[in-house]
């Protein structure tokens, strides 16, 4: 137990990942286990690009509890190549060369809940340390068959495993809320399950989602950045809701903090789900770098005035949600969202895209049955967007056929879909002799370019991870760290 003047160490602080909500996929809510397989997950990501969802900012995607490895009789995982035919490292590769993050899954208990793959029990430094050699960078941790264990410790043990295995990985604790995590987990990981499932797989849910987000709204003051109470993936685009069910669900999440972790099949979307899902004024509420959770400060009848989201730019969130079966009318004051009545501000609808007032008092909103409004609330009129970070790849390999001295180059691109430039990437000074990194800009562009000297190096195979840091520059708060991986290859023996 902490003293009580011991501020709670948060291990965002030291490795700065999820500094805001994570975005990605994960297949469970479509598919279920037995669909999955790297063809899906591959195309998954080739869709995560194609529909204009990485440039939204979903970026980490892999596979959920399928049947990707097998525990061999030395006690080492093992992928299975039936189903993940390059590997489960070779899925990673491809998934960084196109500038996205991996995703894996396992379990804290001796098997995952189908019992289909072996759980992390008393295995955990060395499977933690197989996730690392195949380069995930982010990792689901399920609660199933744990008879006997406290979630405390045995997240703990797999948060230090993690360490130990020295790759940065974004810890998703899956735990479904037992053993309350969001009291503690923040020293653990970076973000935990708050509630149980949102849907059973195939089959969006709404009264469950609502179930959700009523048990994750009352935990508002747990998250932060780096630290994110998690109500289960999205259920957007999903069979089972309606066009405005699946915009008010998203409007929720974004309000809510939530890591936005799309559930839904990305190779086949209507419209209106790609709308949804890539509305940037919506995602810059999610996104924004304060990383505040909002709740519900007034109900009205069946409707929820939602606010106590300030936002990086002086601004704030607001959302209006008619949670029952018939229309309603709400007036929404400014005392309400916490400024004065005679303040005169901008509304800004995030779904209409439209702007309006400046207006004194506050306004009146008109919703159909489980519609919302989401806004944006300020004094100025500008709203402008917090960064998002897209990578032309988190991935450079090199080869130098001989051992004599060479010097190879290669570059990564870094887009900025903000409203601002950023300052320029700070590389960490932590590098390999053999590996230095130069960063240059052009607007919103960065490139980072590695160059790597094979001179006074072995024949073998040599790998670092570079990381880089940077400021929002309207808030000056931190970013999350950009991370990548430098192979190198020197003398031509064979990768392993
Ligand atoms: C649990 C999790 C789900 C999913 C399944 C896989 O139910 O909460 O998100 O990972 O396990 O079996």
């Amino acid at each position: 137990m902490r003293g009580q003047n011991q501020a709670p160490k948060i291990r965002a602080a030291e490795d700065s990942l999820a500094l805001t909500p994570p975005m990605g996929w994960y297949p469970w809510n479509e598919f279920g286990q037995d669909p999955q397989n790297e063809r899906l997950i591959k195309e998954i990501a080739d869709a995560l690009i194609s529909s204009g969802m990485k440039d939204a900012g979903y970026v980490y995607v892999g596979p959920d509890e399928g049947r990707c490895f097998s525990r061999g009789a030395d006690g080492k995982l093992t992928p299975t190549l039936a189903g993940y035919p390059s590997g489960l490292r070779g899925l990673g590769d491809y998934i960084h060369q196109r500038g996205l993050k991996y995703a894996l899954y396992t379990d804290a208990g001796t098997h995952t809940c189908s019992n289909a793959m072996p759980g992390t029990k008393d295995h955990e430094f060395e499977d933690m340390a197989a996730f690392a050699r195949w380069r995930a960078d982010y990792v689901k941790i399920d609660w199933c068959n744990t008879e006997g264990q406290d979630p405390a410790q045995s997240y703990t043990k797999l948060g230090h495993a993690q360490l130990a295995a020295g790759r940065p990985i974004v810890f998703s604790l899956c735990s479904w809320g037992e053993g309350g995590p969001w009291k503690w987990a923040a020293s653990v990981g970076h973000l935990w399950r708050t509630t149980g499932d949102i849907c059973a797989p195939g089959k969006a849910d709404w009264g469950a989602a609502m179930r959700n987000t009523a048990a994750n709204e009352k935990l508002y003051a747990a998250a932060g950045p780096g630290h994110w109470n998690d109500p289960d993936m999205l259920i957007t685009g999903m069979d089972g809701l309606s066009e405005t069910q699946n915009r008010s669900f998203f409007s929720l999440w974004c309000m809510m903090a939530a890591p936005l972790m799309a559930g839904n099949d990305l190779r086949k979307m209507t419209a209106s789900t790609i709308e949804i899902l890539t509305n940037r004024e919506a995602i810059a509420i999610n996104q924004d770098p304060l990383g505040i959770q909002g709740h519900i400060v007034r109900r009205e009848g069946q409707a929820e005035i939602w606010a106590g989201k300030p936002l990086f730019d002086g601004s704030q969130a607001v959302l209006v949600f008619n949670s029952g079966t018939a229309p309603a009318q709400v007036r929404v004051t400014w005392p309400d969202i916490g400024s004065a009545e005679s303040a005169s501000l901008y509304i800004r609808n995030l779904w209409t895209h439209q702007t309006t007032g400046p207006q004194r008092g506050g306004i009146t909103v008109s919703l159909p049955p489980t519609d919302v409004a989401l806004l944006r609330i300020s004094k100025s009129n500008a709203f402008p967007a917090p960064p998002v970070i897209v990578a032309d790849s988190y991935w450079l390999s090199f080869r130098a056929p001989g051992p004599g001295p060479q010097k190879l180059t290669g570059a990564i691109t870094v887009k900025t879909n903000g409203s601002d430039e950023l300052p320029l990437w700070k590389v960490r000074p932590s590098l390999p002799s053999w590996l230095t990194v130069s960063v240059t800009k052009h607007g919103k562009s960065q490139t980072l370019t590695s160059t790597v000297s094979t001179g006074g190096l072995a024949k073998g195979l040599y790998h670092a991870v570079v990381r880089a840091d940077n400021i929002e520059p309207v808030s000056r708060q931190p970013m999350s760290a950009l991370y990548y991986d430098v192979d190198l290859e020197v003398g031509g023996s064979a990768r392993n």
